[in-house]
């Protein structure tokens, strides 16, 4: 006969409990017992729950057998943290956020965007740099920047850019893996998350897809629960933790809930456009390097054909046109240098991903966001 959920709930989290106060008191055998009750009793709930749930619940379980078998692997409190914070279990759940490491992105390697890359050097970068100027200057910090375009426009590679250079704790999440991965739970995930960020001595969160974590309210009630969650992090973190930092990327800022975007908040909007002509040869010129092609390989005549493609096309579209060089190569056993015939060939086929729809989507918004900040000034 099944078990009753809420028991096996109750049940689970007693175990927990008794854990926990085990391994503080430095009883590992027992604690170790209790996480492995708990992990049985998780299994069970499991076993009771569908889809995404029970795939996170069975996932729960197995991180507590982990967390057992490791637990007198791990070095006292005492050594590793400098709060009062006990090394819980917990602490180990919090760090499924963490990204392994920091990215090695670097500023120099985003082609173009030097207004985007000069507007977060002063909002996010510089803060964590040099703190003492900016009390001097009584400069504020702190809320959040979304960086928004359309989809390629190197957003993601700038967020880790941007946890590379101030060299902190980068947490990247994915709204739409906060969403389905946690159905019902994702409040209490986006709280974990701001938990394990905030225990940092400097930590990036950066959201991406933040259109299908916090979706305009009054359509999904799931949806409306995620929003207010998030509102109540934001607001509980801004100002008080100079050191954590807030980005969101987004290709749909339009479908943000627009109380997320309130000063304090993602005050700061930054838009990534498709790249210009000086953007695209940086960015040919990369893909490129070291490739072997003919002597008068015309890299200018690439750019001029690729206005309105995205980063992400561009590099698609040199991978593509040594395709057939590369297969000849191979099959020759020569080095068969690549041409502008082979980038002609690949773009007669490849358009650019972004459609002139999408583009005045953009545009739209951007023009609606400009009026919206020049009422609010006139005010
Ligand atoms: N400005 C750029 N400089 C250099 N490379 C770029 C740039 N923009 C895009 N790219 C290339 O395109 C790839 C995809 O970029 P990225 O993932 O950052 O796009 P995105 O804006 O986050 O897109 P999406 O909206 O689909 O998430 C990168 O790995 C990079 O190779
Ligand atoms: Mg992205």
């Amino acid at each position: 006969m099944e078990e009753n959920i809420n028991v096996l709930s109750d049940t689970f989290e007693l175990y927990m409990k008794k854990g926990r106060e085990a391994k503080e008191k430095g009883n590992i055998a027992l604690a170790k017992r209790n996480f492995l009750l708990a992990s049985e009793t998780m299994m069970k709930i499991a076993k009771q729950s569908q889809g995404k749930l029970k795939e996170a619940r069975m996932e729960r379980a197995r991180r507590l057998i982990e967390l057992s078998d490791n637990i007198n692997k791990r070095p006292q409190v005492s050594s590793v943290k400098k709060d009062n914070n006990s090394n819980t279990e917990e602490d180990e759940d919090l760090k499924k956020w963490e990204s392994a490491k920091i990215p090695d992105i670097k500023f120099s390697d985003v082609a173009g965007l030097e207004d985007v890359k000069k507007a977060i050097t002063i909002k996010m970068i510089n803060p964590v740099k040099y703190p003492e100027k900016y009390k001097l200057y009584g400069k504020k910090t702190g809320g959040g920047v979304l960086l928004y375009g359309p989809p390629g426009t190197g957003k993601t590679m700038i967020a880790k850019a941007i946890a590379n250079e101030v060299g902190a704790k980068f947490y990247a999440v994915k709204g739409s893996d906060i969403v389905s991965k946690w159905v019902g739970d994702s409040e209490k995930n986006i709280n974990s998350l701001f938990q394990a960020a905030n225990k940092q001595d400097r930590a990036i969160i950066f959201i991406d897809e933040m259109d299908s974590l916090i979706g305009r309210r009054g359509v999904d009630t799931h949806n409306d629960k995620r929003v207010n969650e998030f509102l109540q992090q934001i607001d509980g973190f801004a100002g008080k933790n100079p050191n954590l930092l807030l980005l969101g990327a987004t290709n749909r800022p339009w479908d943000i809930d627009s109380a997320a975007m309130r000063s304090g908040r993602f005050s700061q909007k930054i838009y990534l456009p498709l790249p210009d002509a000086d953007a695209r040869r940086f960015m040919l010129e990369k893909n490129m390097k070291g490739v072997p092609v003919v002597k008068d390989f015309n890299i200018e005549k690439i750019v001029k054909q690729t206005e309105g493609y995205s980063g992400a096309d561009i590099e698609e579209l040199c991978d593509r046109a040594k395709d057939e060089p590369l297969l000849q190569s191979i099959a020759t056993d020569k080095i068969v240098l690549v041409s502008n015939d082979d980038f002609d060939r690949v773009l007669k086929i490849f358009p650019p991903s972004v459609t002139q729809k999408e583009i005045q989507a953009f545009e739209n918004y951007n023009a609606e966001l400009g009026s919206m900040i020049k009422n609010k000034n006139k005010k």
